[in-house]
């Protein structure tokens, strides 16, 4: 019995740092995998064909079209952005980074790969009608359309690199070609995790180690090489992005949480980026100790950080850079009262974790959709509700902001939900308030449809629904049981 509970709470803890272990950049990707195996392979031959006919009719005036996009986002970006440094994590297609556009140097050919790159990442139904079949039909489309994203940045990658044009390039050029063909071969799947590595490695080169971009590209590194088996390596990558982000030259390959935070707001995000997957990793390898210290330190250094005096009165950006820690800040909680569990501290105090947790969670997908907090008890989840203009608005937060809502309500049920499964635990007079807490988890996870029936929110992935409405249903049954019909 006692050993039951045992593998209990440390199956808890490795499930919770599997479930966050790195939602700040690309979230949930462990559960993702199984399904991009499975529709890659059953692509067919036909929607390649269609993809490729219809892309090879793309004409110039959409090229053009597109180089005056790019131009024009980054002539807008406005000085909050960059104060911020929400401009330095978009997407870049080659090029000087103060005017946007592609690399001219690159060559008709070769900048029109990076545009049809470019098209089939972004605008897929330029490509064939991707709402004509549904289901496993779209799932084919959209893996289609990351095989031809990823084609088409190799053919632009192949350009760059012949001898007359790579010396003529912009240097971030290859930097930018080479890391976005990583990212579109990490969705891609575990079989391409190995080539995706390699990508990544070669941008750290070019980019001499050194650096945000570098640092950035250090926990991803750490990250893949983790998904790949590797955690020696992953803990090296990891190390050597905190010490970049802090100008730590000492050269340590073992990572800590530093003294003080680093000023830069970017350098802020890269380095909870990395402490949330240290984090993830010490608790699924039932590093308990190492978990624990990763974990307090972080908190301990998030709160260091002072926010700004009230949301409202923040810019933006700014605003979305503290939503954005805060959110951090949650999942940090999380992973920490799993942990604490796990060495058998009490579940009282496990719980109050988890609440600090759901309520800093709620808090941001409130704050990002406008809904003012006075007391949040008395508020109804909305897991629905869009996000505020002024982050659409900005080509440059409207990615982040709408990752980190999406984010903060799935972290807001699952700690609902957890609260609840610890709730129960504690004996049968405790079976309302755990339904209670599974209500709160429903209401973020869950939407009415017009039929009135209860069915998951958009951003809901189906296995964290389930969990949810088994956990939602069983103890409805407990504590409103419906009388017999016969
Ligand atoms: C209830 O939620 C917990 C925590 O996520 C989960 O481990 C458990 O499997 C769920 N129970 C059911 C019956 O799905």
């Amino acid at each position: 019995m006692f050993q039951r509970v045992a593998i209990q709470r440390t199956q808890l803890a490795v499930s919770l740092g599997r479930r966050h272990a790195s939602s700040f950049r690309q979230p949930f990707k462990f559960r993702l995998i199984n399904n991009r195996v499975q529709a890659v392979v059953g692509v067919s031959v036909v929607s390649i064909l269609a993809i490729g006919a219809a892309g090879a009719m793309l004409n110039t005036g959409m090229h053009m079209w597109l180089e005056y996009h790019l131009r024009r986002l980054k002539a807008d970006v406005d000085s909050e952005t960059r104060a911020w440094g929400w401009d330095s994590e978009a997407e870049r297609w080659t090029g000087d980074p103060e005017r946007g556009g592609t690399d001219s140097a690159l060559g008709r050919k070769g900048r029109q790969a990076v545009r049809n790159a470019w098209f089939s990442d972004k605008r897929p139904e330029k490509y064939g009608p991707l709402d004509a079949d549904e289901g496993q039909g779209a799932a084919n489309m959209v893996d289609a359309l990351l095989l031809r994203t990823e084609a088409s940045l190799r053919s632009a990658i192949a350009y760059a690199e012949t001898p007359d044009i790579v010396g003529n390039l912009h240097p971030s050029t290859l930097v930018d070609l080479l890391t976005k063909r990583a990212a579109v071969l990490e969705r891609l799947g575990p079989s391409h995790l190995g080539e995706s590595r390699a990508q990544y490695e070669r941008v750290w080169s070019l980019l001499g180690g050194r650096g945000f971009q570098a640092a950035r590209i250090a926990v991803k590194l750490g990250d893949i090489s983790q998904r790949l088996g590797d955690g020696p390596e992953a803990l090296v990558w990891w190390a050597r992005a905190i010490s970049l982000v802090n100008d730590d030259r000492s050269g340590s390959l073992v990572p800590t949480v530093p003294p003080a935070p680093p000023s830069p707001p970017v350098a802020q995000r890269i380095l909870v980026s990395a402490l949330l997957s240290l984090s993830a990793f010490y608790a699924m390898a039932r590093q308990l100790t190492q978990a624990r210290q990763i974990e307090e330190g972080s908190l301990d250094l998030l709160r260091s950080i002072p926010p700004p005096e009230s949301l409202a009165s923040a810019s933006p950006p700014q605003a979305l850079h503290s939503l954005s820690l805060l959110h951090r800040s949650a999942i940090l909680s999380m992973h920490l009262a799993e942990v604490l569990y796990a060495q058998r501290v009490p579940v009282a105090e496990c719980l109050q974790r988890l609440q600090a947790a759901a309520t800093s969670s709620e808090r941001v997908a409130y704050a990002l959709v406008g809904t003012s907090v006075r007391d949040s008890e008395q508020l109804a989840p909305s897991p629905e509700d869009p996000l505020l203009a002024e982050y659409i608005d900005n080509p440059y937060l409207e990615k982040p902001a709408s990752d980190l809502l999406r984010d903060a309500r799935r972290s807001a049920a699952d700690t609902w939900n957890l609260m609840g499964d610890l709730t129960e635990r504690l004996g049968p007079s405790h079976r309302q308030l755990a339904f209670e807490y599974y209500q709160r988890a429903i209401g973020w996870a869950g939407k009415t449809n017009e039929k009135g029936i209860l069915e998951p929110a958009g951003s809901t992935l189906r296995d964290d629904w389930t969990l949810i409405w088994r956990n939602y249903t069983r103890m409805k049954q407990v504590v409103q049981p419906v009388p017999e019909t016969k």
